[in-house]
């Protein structure tokens, strides 16, 4: 507290400078107050730094706000602004005005042009934010994008594009996990992450942070594997085979128990990593048949496994257990297994917000939580006093037997204080016990709104007349953050808001959240829980003998400070629980977000290369190395390597037959016998595909490159996710599951990388022998091929196989069609290889193109009315005309070109004329061509007649542009 003293006395200072310039900059025109953000953007490229200009910076955008939205930063926001400037989390009381804090520091580090993401609880509070201090940005020059689930790759990119970003925590995670699965880089929606905002931070660094962000798909379909486990279990002798711990569900394999298993599963070593998946598969058997009984954590509805809550005794339908544990309940009941689905890509809310350059953040309510910030996040928290002193009376917890008496209770007092003229909110914990509450209402026909996830839409309305005397609104405490519930005069004469949550959380943070919803800015208010023996944390924290002594209070209850310190003891245990609980997951997930960040920097390098060979020539390495390392043994002692076993290994799969015989690698080391050998992969790979042309080589290497790690990779994260289930670790280390659990995730990580290397080299060779099939004039086999060139001869064959007209070619037809035969030969693997080759072919004539077509596209862009006539000229056709004339013109002229330029220009031209004629045969008035990406290039419009006139034609590329902005 020390420490925050002197911080805010500091930070207190520059804030004093940057109001003593309130009387410099009030003067300046509002043209002459953007300046300042040109300027300052010069000032950092001549060296400044964002530092050295905060003073000025903070001014400007004092002056801006207070232009705008009426509102002149008090010198307690100023002060969080410089907090969060440096790094670190504010702590500001709720209505203290952390929006506008925001705006300061968003400004400041925009002006480096690097991106600055505002993060918020939910769509509405984006929005909100965004539109109010959007306002002040857009007037000093600076651009702001809104981010949300609804919108379209393109429109998610252009809003990352702009110099501030508004988001949502989750969408801006699965955001950055989705442009680590792209296949172009141009598909990437984010930029680097550079500064991240985030308001209530503690609700997202925290309370979110409990589950990791996963991005799930692909269903396994194991059903017979969760049979032959539960079959398996059920041979088990319980006495002799497994040893329980009761307490925390675990089932243990004896000696005998592990013999069973081998002999069952016909395999050698149930702990060797092959198997880890079958381990898994085993230890969920077990725990279902022996720890989980029917009727009291779970019951059989309608043949359905539905899971029973520990604390109430009440069914939860939809809930389900995870990792194959549900299917392994399902598997013991002889009811229908569902599948498994697999986890694509997941992260940690921690370790993704460790990979900005810097995070700061915003809450009310952080202090409670220091530690777990500095450890986990380096962030500080500081708490900053607010601007006038809090008057909001908080009440004694009021403590009931059953839930009922104290919604009885509740609903009394609600109709005393509203006909005293006072606004309520009631807080709940959940949706349920928000509906729960409802009906309590209705029943006594109190009128009241309700905000949760489901109605955020209404939110901005509901919380405009939530502060209007009588005015009683419900809502879950996620929902009430953030909202701005403002008083009428009328209601803050009654005493102000009436703040009463339902239940006490697992965190006092969260309670204090709540209360915190009344009394600010100096607000008079009052907040009060009420408690009941049945709530959840009621059933965890108190003896049942305790609660019985409640039962008896019947309709009455308990108003005691005593009580209320208990409960609060309580929340500390659990607040220290749960920080346990969040430290272990992230210690677990430390090592994956080592190696997520290796993969993913190896992907972006893979999209971003032109050139794959580097990486293919690490790839024969690795396998080289792998090989060798195979063939190594110890005789007498001593490791050798076994040559000729090695030679066979490799001979006509990785190098030329008969390339490398035994006297190449006398007196080498092994890494030495690995650079040859890798060097020999290369000769014979280059050899293999001297044939195919260049772009369509970069892009199936990238192609398999990508599909090959992205497989593996998620392959990974499943495997390692089982492994850290604990339950096979614990059995085999006796002092350190974490320790064992990195190493053995290590080496499944290194593995995981020479099978990526493997197989992506095995594929791409080949995918080039494949082409002897096609030709049997070409014996690619050969130690000295002859180089092939790929004819338009082969690609019009291609087209006329595929049945694909000339002047249709392009990408949509030709991925139709692919799609098309890939499913006409499923079964047929000749035909299904010859047919993705011909795609490889067609795709690389198509990348080419497309290069030309981007150039040409400025062109098109601005093809006038004249350009059209000077192509129908050429094309020697009327004013009007039909596709056949047009094909007919095609087909004549493109004997007659040479080059290939010639060719492609045809080709565009047929496409713009096809679409023309197409327009004219449907006797359309208005027809648009659009780029590849469906953006709206030309619209042409024509006359009564049918051709075009010159007026009409309009570029939409500006409108376009607008509307997007807009
Ligand atoms: N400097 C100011 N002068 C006058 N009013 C202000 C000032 N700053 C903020 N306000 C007003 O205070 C109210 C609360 O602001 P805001 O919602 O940003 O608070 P908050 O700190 O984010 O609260 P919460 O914790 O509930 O999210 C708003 O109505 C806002 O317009
Ligand atoms: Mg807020």
């Amino acid at each position: 507290m020390a420490r925050d003293k002197s911080i805010i006395k500091k930070h207190g200072k520059i804030a004093d400078e940057i109001i003593s310039l309130e009387s410099v900059y009030e003067k300046l025109s509002d043209s002459d107050l953007a300046k300042k953000t040109q300027e300052f953007r010069e000032r950092l490229e001549k060296g400044e730094t964002l530092d050295d200009l905060l003073v000025e910076a903070f001014a400007v955008v004092r002056e801006a706000a207070f232009r705008v939205l009426k509102l002149k930063a008090y010198k307690v926001q100023l002060i969080g602004a410089i907090i969060l400037h440096q790094g670190d989390i504010a702590e500001m009381r709720t209505g203290e005005g952390k929006t506008l804090t925001g705006l300061f520091p968003a400004y400041l580090n925009a002006l480096s042009g690097l991106g600055v993401h505002v993060v918020t609880v939910n769509e509405y509070l984006s929005q909100r934010d965004s539109e109010i201090n959007g306002s002040v940005y857009n007037i000093l020059g600076l651009t702001v994008g809104l981010n949300g689930r609804d919108l379209s790759k393109e429109q998610k990119r252009f809003a990352y594009a702009q110099d501030i970003t508004y988001t949502t925590n989750s969408e801006l995670g699965f955001d950055y996990l989705r442009d680590n699965m792209v296949y172009r880089l141009d598909q990437k929606v984010q930029r680097k992450l550079n500064f991240a905002i985030i308001d209530e931070a503690d609700s997202i660094l925290i309370d979110e942070a409990r589950t990791p962000l996963i991005i799930s798909g692909g269903s396994q379909n194991r059903i017979n594997l969760y049979k032959a486990a539960d079959s398996f279990a059920k041979t088990l002798d319980q006495k002799t085979d497994i040893e329980m711990d009761l307490e925390s569900k675990q089932v243990y394999l004896t000696e005998s128990g592990i013999k069973k298993a081998h002999k069952f599963f016909s395999i050698e070593n149930l702990f060797d990593f092959r198997n880890t998946e079958l381990f898994h598969l085993i230890m969920n058997a077990l725990k279902a048949l022996f720890t989980f009984k029917l009727e009291v954590e779970y019951t059989v509805q309608d043949s359905e496994i539905i899971l029973i809550d520990q604390f109430t005794g009440r069914t939860m339908p939809g809930r389900a257990y995870s990792d194959g544990l549900q299917q392994a309940l399902q598997a013991k009941e002889g009811v229908e297994i569902e599948d498994e689905t697999t986890t694509l890509a997941t992260i940690t809310y921690q370790n993704f917000y460790r990979l900005y350059s810097k995070l700061s953040g915003m809450t009310g309510t952080a202090k409670t939580e220091e530690e777990e910030f500095l450890k986990i996040y380096n962030t500080r928290v500081i708490v900053c006093p607010t601007n006038k002193p809090i008057i909001r009376v908080d009440e004694p917890d009021l403590t009931f037997g059953t839930i009922n008496a104290k919604l009885k209770h509740l609903v009394r007092d609600l109709e005393e204080v509203t006909q005293a003229g006072r606004p309520v909110l009631i807080g709940t914990t959940s949706v349920e016990s928000s509906e729960q509450v409802a009906h309590y209402l209705q029943k006594a026909n109190l009128k009241f709104e309700m905000i949760n996830a489901k109605n955020h839409h209404r939110e901005a309305e509901i919380v405009e007349k939530a502060g209007q005397v009588g005015s009683i609104t419900l809502a879950t405490n996620m929902a009430g953050r953030g909202t701005d519930i403002k008083l009428s005069d009328e209601a803050k004469a009654n005493g102000g808001l009436f703040v009463m949550g339902i239940e006490r959380n697992e965190a006092r943070r969260i309670d204090n959240q709540l209360r915190g919803r009344a009394g600010r800015q100096g607000d008079p208010g009052t907040s009060r829980f009420y408690i009941s023996m049945e709530d959840e944390l009621m059933v965890r924290f108190s003896s049942p003998k305790l609660r019985q002594m409640f039962l008896k209070l019947g309709d009455d209850h308990i108003k005691s400070k005593l009580f209320t310190r208990a409960i609060t003891n309580a929340q500390k245990k659990l607040e220290g629980l749960n920080f346990d609980q969040r430290k272990n997951v992230l210690d677990y997930d430390n090592i994956l977000s080592q190696q997520r960040e290796a993969i993913y920097a190896q992907r972006d390098s893979i999209l971003e290369q032109e050139s794959l060979k580097v990486v293919l020539s690490r790839f024969h390495y690795t396998i080289a190395f792998e090989i060798v390392e195979r063939n190594s043994e110890l005789v007498r002692g001593e490791r050798t390597i076994n040559i000729p076993l090695l030679i066979q290994e490799i001979d006509g799969k990785f190098v030329f037959e008969g390339s490398l015989t035994e006297v190449d690698f006398i007196g080498l080391e092994k890494q030495e016998i690995a650079k040859k050998i890798s060097e020999k992969m290369m000769e014979h790979y280059l050899n293999k595909s001297s044939s195919v042309p260049h772009e369509v080589i970069s892009e199936m290497e990238r192609r398999t490159i990508l599909q090959t790690l992205d497989y593996h990779w998620q392959k990974h994260i499943n495997l390692t996710q089982k492994l850290r289930s604990g339950i096979y670790l614990q059995q085999y280390a006796q002092n350190n599951p974490l320790h064992e659990y990195v190493e053995e995730s290590a080496k499944l990580f290194n593995k995981m990388k020479v099978m990526i290397a493997e197989e992506t080299i095995i594929k791409l060779n080949g995918s080039f022998v494949r082409e002897m099939k096609m030709d049997e004039d070409i014996n690619f086999v050969d130690l000295q091929p002859k180089t092939v060139n790929i004819t338009d001869k082969d690609i019009d064959d291609i087209l006329k196989e595929w049945d694909i007209p000339k002047e249709n070619f392009g990408r949509t037809a030709v991925e139709k069609r692919l799609k098309e035969l890939q499913k006409q030969f499923k079964k047929d693997k000749d035909q299904l290889e010859k047919v993705n080759f011909q795609f490889a072919v067609l795709d690389g004539l198509m990348k080419k193109l497309d290069e030309m077509f981007a150039q040409q596209n400025k062109q098109a862009a601005e093809l006038s009315f004249e350009a059209v006539e000077k192509i129908t000229k050429k094309f020697n056709l009327d004013k009007t005309f039909t596709k056949e004339q047009v094909k007919e013109s095609f087909d004549k002229l493109i004997k007659e070109a040479e080059k290939d330029e010639e060719k492609t220009s045809l080709l565009i031209e047929t496409q713009i004329l096809m679409a023309i004629a197409t327009q004219f045969e449907s006797n359309q008035k208005e027809f648009t061509i659009t780029d590849e990406e469906g953006n709206v290039k030309k619209v042409f419009k024509t006359n009564p007649d049918g051709s075009i006139s010159e007026d009409d034609i309009e570029d939409t590329e500006q409108v376009q542009t607008k509307t997007k902005l807009g």
